[in-house]
């Protein structure tokens, strides 16, 4: 029985050191310009997911849809999100895509996750990504309103849709639309 223990204890030992060697080696990939391969997509989400069912709040949105909320969620969001989700005039940019993982277009598939939920995300960030924290950044009413705006993207009232419009000289997120968003999804 020592003898067998000593061996377990022995080849546990060795695999440490084989990953240490590995990394310390520099076998271990650091580039950002490539796509994560999907098992590793499947293990990173499952683990932001189950550390934000075990820490986030399940707080509701204190503040109500009302234009100008909504409207002020916009303006948040333009200034800055926009430049890594996805800008409001539908260009193209290859930056959000430069992150290893790529962030999210909320343009073509806003998130469709509870409201707590994104505010949590929002406000303490995911940590080896390129998503910060914005607690320090932005404050506590103007993070419920870029929530606010994400969460009603598809669904915003005519006079907030034409204040999208005439500023950013595109149209709006249709319910069709987020729809293909969630289809493409592959962590719901
Ligand atoms: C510097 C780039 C960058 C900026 C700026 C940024 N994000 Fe992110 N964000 C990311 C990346 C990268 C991810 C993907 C992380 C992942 O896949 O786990 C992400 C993920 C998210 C998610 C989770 C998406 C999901 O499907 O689970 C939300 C919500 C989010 N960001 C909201 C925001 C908001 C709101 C802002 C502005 C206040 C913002 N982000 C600004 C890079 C950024």
């Amino acid at each position: 029985m020592g003898k067998f223990l000593l061996g377990v204890i022995i080849t546990v030992l060795i695999l440490i050191l084989a990953v240490l060697g590995f990394v310390a080696l520099g076998f271990y990939p650091t580039r950002a310009n490539l796509e994560p391969p999907q098992w590793e997509r499947h293990f990173a989400m499952g683990a932001v997911d189950s550390s934000m069912e075990r820490h986030a709040p399940r707080v509701t949105n204190p503040l109500t849809p009302t234009d100008e909320n909504l409207e002020d969620g916009m303006k948040i969001y333009t200034m800055n999100c926009a430049s890594c989700h996805g800008t409001l005039d539908r260009k193209f940019s290859a930056f959000g895509n430069s992150f290893y993982p790529p962030a999210p277009n909320f343009i073509s598939d806003p998130p469709d996750d509870p409201e707590w939920h994104t505010f949590y995300t929002i406000r303490t960030g995911i940590r080896y990504t390129g998503m910060p924290a914005w607690d320090k950044t932005l404050s506590e009413t103007d993070m419920w309103k870029v929530t606010l705006f994400l969460s009603h993207m598809d669904k915003l009232p005519p006079a907030v849709q034409d204040y999208w419009k005439a500023n950013f000289n595109s149209v709006p997120v249709t319910p069709d639309e987020k729809k293909e968003g969630e289809e493409k999804h592959d962590h719901h």
